[in-house]
């Protein structure tokens, strides 16, 4: 089969998505499979006209290339592509949509307020004292649209909000106070279309005290739990949930539902991610690896998805 990678881009995730994609072809090459790398550049459509593959494997992180554009161009051009379609793409992208709708949908996640920079700019002050009156401290402070923790600060102090606030709106025109909860980060890695399966859950433990950039994508600064050390009924809640937001959020192909388990006991979605990781570090080939997918049936298994 003829397969192109589409990686890299302008994202501010790049560089993962360099690492992802290089890990992706080279497993879809091992598997006899004809694979042309692409970094996405404006020059994309003659590329993929000139190659003309059967399938896409996108393995474009944050934007543009997990929120929807890509999918879009990809329609337009007929060629079919792994991972979710346009609309789960741009929701999923967005922080704040994602939560909006699982809010609406009673799906749990934690509480939270949202501003644009416009409103922001038009009553700082009112905006801090409502985000320490209803979220209190620690409060997290996100860029919507973005990934691997770029844009995300914890704040635990009150001095730190107005930097945190801008350091946000960097990244985004509108930015999120998100309660911060004590508790284990676990994710839910999920495949499928129809009848998604859930893949075993996995505990994350950082070693700097913050599952950040670095914790991420360091070798040992963080470590991967399977499964995580919380009872059956909590993983039962969290697997169940996790599968709901996905399908809620119509994704398809695969997904990684990221969540917090509230003082140990009420999982509650942090957000989904329509193209995680899928580096040497990453959590959806190590949960793939638990259900006996080496990364080369993982990677195998979302082609075929794509083309179901
Ligand atoms: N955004 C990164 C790639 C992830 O979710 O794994
Ligand atoms: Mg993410």
């Amino acid at each position: 089969m003829k397969i192109a990678v589409l990686m890299g881009g302008p994202s501010s995730e790049r560089e993962i998505s360099l690492k992802s994609g290089a890990a992706v072809a080279a497993a879809l090459a091992g598997l006899g499979h004809e694979v042309m790398k692409i970094d996405l550049d404006e020059e994309v459509v003659a590329k993929l006209k000139a190659f003309a593959p059967d399938v896409v494997f996108n393995a474009l992180h944050g934007r543009p290339g997990e929120d929807g554009s890509v999918q879009g161009l990809l329609e337009i051009l007929g060629i079919p592509y792994t991972g979710s379609r346009v609309l789960a793409s741009a929701i999923t992208m967005d922080k704040i949509m994602t939560k909006r709708i699982l809010r609406q949908a009673g799906l749990p996640t934690p509480d939270f307020l949202s501003w644009t920079a416009g409103q922001y700019a038009a009553g700082r002050e009112e905006v801090k004292k409502r985000i320490l009156k209803d979220l209190g401290l620690p409060v997290v402070i996100k860029a919507p649209t973005q990934g691997s923790t770029i844009g995300t600060f914890i704040v635990r102090e009150e001095g730190e909000l107005t930097p945190a606030i801008e350091g946000a709106l960097k990244y985004d025109p509108c930015f999120m106070a998100e309660a911060f909860l004590p508790g284990p980060e676990i994710t839910a890695a999920i495949l499928g279309n129809s009848d998604p399966r859930v893949l075993p859950l996995i505990e994350i433990v950082s070693h700097t005290g913050f599952y950040d950039y670095t914790a991420k994508y360091t070798p040992g600064l963080s470590d991967h739990i399977i499964p995580p050390r919380l009872p059956e009924a909590v993983l039962a809640a969290a697997t169940s949930l996790a599968r709901q937001a996905y399908t809620l959020l119509g994704c398809r192909g695969f997904a990684r539902v990221d969540m917090i388990v509230a003082r140990g006991q009420v999982p509650q979605v942090i957000e989904v991610n329509s193209v995680p990781g899928m580096t040497a570090t990453s959590l959806v080939p190590d949960a793939a690896r638990a259900a006996g997918l080496d990364f080369p049936a993982l990677v195998q298994k979302i082609v075929d998805l794509a083309l179901e």
